[in-house]
């Protein structure tokens, strides 16, 4: 008797049956080329088959004639749309449903592309976005209209299971229910029937499209989150409208929007499972299945979620990002060697939002499944004797991979513990989620009896005393020399320092070395110790790296907690109780006074003090990650990956 007998009963959404409630929530991938799917989607989405889900919904498709952009599916492209066949034949082949998700995306697109211009309800930007739209006319509405139908039947002939309409986060229809976007006096504007008149015109143009087999659903959003949006009783008002249409067969819930990201791909400081009160108010309302969402991590938790009713279905995007095996492993009653999803946004919308192709931090096969996915791992042969030197995400992947494959592997580092500099940020207020990336992967080389040396320092004598066929050096990064002038009686502090034995008090200034993601951490260990913060950095904002869905509420809180941000300025000096400043642009120079300290971010250099003795210990010698050039935690578990395969 499994331990999760909700999550593995079956369920049907409409004509569709799962053979169990979990659904792969549609997630921009960014892999299309010119628009359209190829052998990487295929990878893709067929390791989570493979994994178990019930149903992939695919990514957001674009159902504009010219596309939104060459890195989103357009729908309107027929013969680009049969191309998902060879997907969908390896998907179904695990006994997995197929849905693809369909949106005009309106004020949330670009005209960069298409050179066309977007279209709104009435004309206005989107709050984050600022391009103009033009109100729609009823040609307009014609042509969205059959858009819509056309991009689900080039779907839906492609051999989709079903297809699902996004008036969620972002996208036109949407903004046809917001009292901010739509201004409209006329049938479609005022009142909540009038805003959901077109949303409704749309669906029942799909619906006619599509047949008895196939699975409509709809993504909708219960409320927006800024100001002039629409509120919780808003939302639920509209799925109450949306559902006596009889139009769908399912609904999946999403909140917030895309224009304050960080409210529905929630960092890691909000709790998990945060949407579910929402959810179940809105299968109160709806008599469809109901799919889930919002950082459910954990089998017990989505079991809890089901057997209390407040969903059908779980939905998840980024734990299937990070772990694709998800499924399998709660079947096989193992939910602790689940790959957690931290929910940091680095590598999956982090990448998206700069253009690039998705991953994840800890999972590198995200995305890369040809190379890295669960059927490409070979056996070692013969197994070797590798020696890994440094206890960090790039040596612990390593001595997983290597492991994994069969070589015998010790692992040698010089503190006392695992986990390097991802375990030092994990002790920052917010960050704690972060200890999981490592917490799994010393499970890991503890499960598969790598040899791990605490306290150890590897020189040479004692590497050679292992006998090793293949040394990987892995010793990251340290403090680099200050950037700036440093006058005596100055305290100028890196993040070793401060989160290792405690952030200083007082007036202190942090500086953001380059544009690193590692200021968020130590600004909250400085405002937590009651540090009176002032935030200085090179660019036009202070944490350029830290993704959109972390800033505004990092910002937020240390808002309340009295920092000051100081952008656009570099460090010219630093002497006792002050900081010499310069304007990057005029040079013009101030200076902060009664400062207690001052903290650098992200100011590292390599450590690889033990290549010249340990290169020539081996017969294979490799160096990866922060001893070759400090870079970000991704790509030290890549490398670690990719080294542990080549051996
Ligand atoms: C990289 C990325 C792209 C996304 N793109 C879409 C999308 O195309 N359509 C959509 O409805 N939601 C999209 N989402 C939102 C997810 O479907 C989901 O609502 C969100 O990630 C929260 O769920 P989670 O906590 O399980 O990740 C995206 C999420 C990520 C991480
Ligand atoms: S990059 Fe971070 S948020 Fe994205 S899937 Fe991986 S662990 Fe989750």
């Amino acid at each position: 008797m499994s331990s999760y007998p909700t999550l593995f009963s079956p369920v049907r959404l409409g004509p569709v049956e799962l053979r169990n409630r979990v659904a792969m929530l549609p997630h921009t991938t960014l892999y299309p080329v010119g628009g359209r799917p190829n052998s990487r989607h295929r990878h893709y989405y067929e390791e989570r088959a493979l994994g178990g889900v019930g149903l992939v919904i695919a990514e957001s498709h674009s159902v504009e004639e010219r596309g939104a952009s060459p890195l989103f599916c357009n729908a309107s492209d027929r013969e680009g749309m049969a191309l998902w066949a060879e997907t969908l034949d390896a998907v179904h082949s695990h006994g997995t449903k197929m849905f693809a998700q369909l949106s005009w995306f309106g004020a949330d697109g670009t005209v960069l592309d298409s050179m066309r211009p977007l279209l709104g309800p009435s004309g206005l930007a989107s709050p984050s976005a600022g391009e103009a739209t033009k109100p729609m006319d009823a040609a307009d509405m014609e042509r969205v209209r059959s858009g819509f139908a056309a991009g689900a039947r080039n779907l839906l002939d492609a051999g989709f299971d079903g297809v699902e309409v996004k008036i969620g986060h972002d996208g036109m229809l949407r903004h046809f229910l917001s009292p901010y976007f739509n201004r409209r006096t006329d049938e479609y504007g005022g009142s909540h029937e009038n805003r959901a008149r077109f949303p409704i015109e749309v669906l029942r143009a799909i619906r006619a499209e599509v047949g008895e087999d196939r699975a409509l659903g709809i993504r909708l959003g219960l409320y927006e989150s800024f100001p002039g949006g629409y509120e919780l009783e808003d939302g639920l008002e509209f799925a109450r409208l949306l559902n006596a249409t009889g139009l769908f067969d399912y609904v999946t819930g999403d909140l917030g929007t895309i224009d304050n990201m960080g409210t529905y791909l929630v960092p890691s400081s909000v709790p998990e499972g945060f949407a579910v009160d929402a959810l179940a108010s809105l299968r109160e309302v709806v008599d469809v299945p109901v799919i889930g969402f919002g950082r459910i991590k954990k089998p017990a938790q989505a079991e809890e979620m089901l057997a209390a009713g407040s969903v059908d279905v779980i939905g998840m995007a980024r734990q299937l990002i990070a772990d694709p095996q998800w499924v399998a492993k709660a079947a096989a009653g193992n939910a602790e060697a689940i790959r957690p999803c931290v929910a940091c946004n680095q590598e999956c919308i982090g990448r998206a939002i700069k253009g690039m192709a998705i991953s994840c931090v800890h999972n590198p096969a995200a995305g890369r499944e040809a190379e890295l996915g669960a059927r490409t791992l070979r056996p070692a042969s013969p197994g070797r004797r590798v020696v890994v030197v440094g206890g960090g995400p790039a040596g612990l992947k390593t001595a997983e991979v290597a492991a994994e494959r069969g070589h015998a592997v010790t692992l040698i580092e010089r503190s006392a513990a695992l986990g390097g500099q991802v375990r030092l940020a994990s002790g920052a207020p917010g960050h704690e989620e972060w200890g999981q990336i490592v917490g799994h992967l010393i499970r890991r080389v503890d499960e598969l009896g790598v040899t791990v040396e605490l306290g150890t320092e590897a020189t040479a004598e004692h590497v050679a005393g292992l006998d090793p066929e293949a040394i990987v050096l892995a010793t990251g990064s340290g403090p680099a020399p200050w950037p700036f002038e440093v006058e005596e009686g100055a305290v100028v502090l890196n993040e070793w320092q401060v989160l290792g034995e405690g952030a200083p008090t007082g007036k202190v200034v942090l500086v953001d070395h380059g544009v690193r993601f590692e200021s968020a951490a130590l600004a909250e260990a400085i405002v937590e110790a009651g540090g009176e913060l002032i935030w200085v950095a090179a660019g036009p904002s202070v944490g350029p790296e830290i993704v959109w869905t972390h800033l505004p509420r990092l910002l937020a809180h240390l808002g309340e907690k009295g920092a000051r941000r100081m952008p656009e300025r570099v460090v010219q000096s630093v002497g006792e109780g002050t900081v010499r400043l310069a304007d990057v642009y005029t040079g013009a120079e101030e200076t902060i006074d009664g400062v207690a300290a001052v903290v650098v971010a992200g100011n590292k250099v390599r450590e690889d003090s033990l290549r010249a003795p340990l290169a020539a210990a081996a017969p294979t010698f490799l160096a990866i990650g922060d001893c070759v050039a400090p870079r970000h935690t991704a790509i030290a578990i890549y490398e670690g990956e990719v080294a542990a395969r080549s051996i």
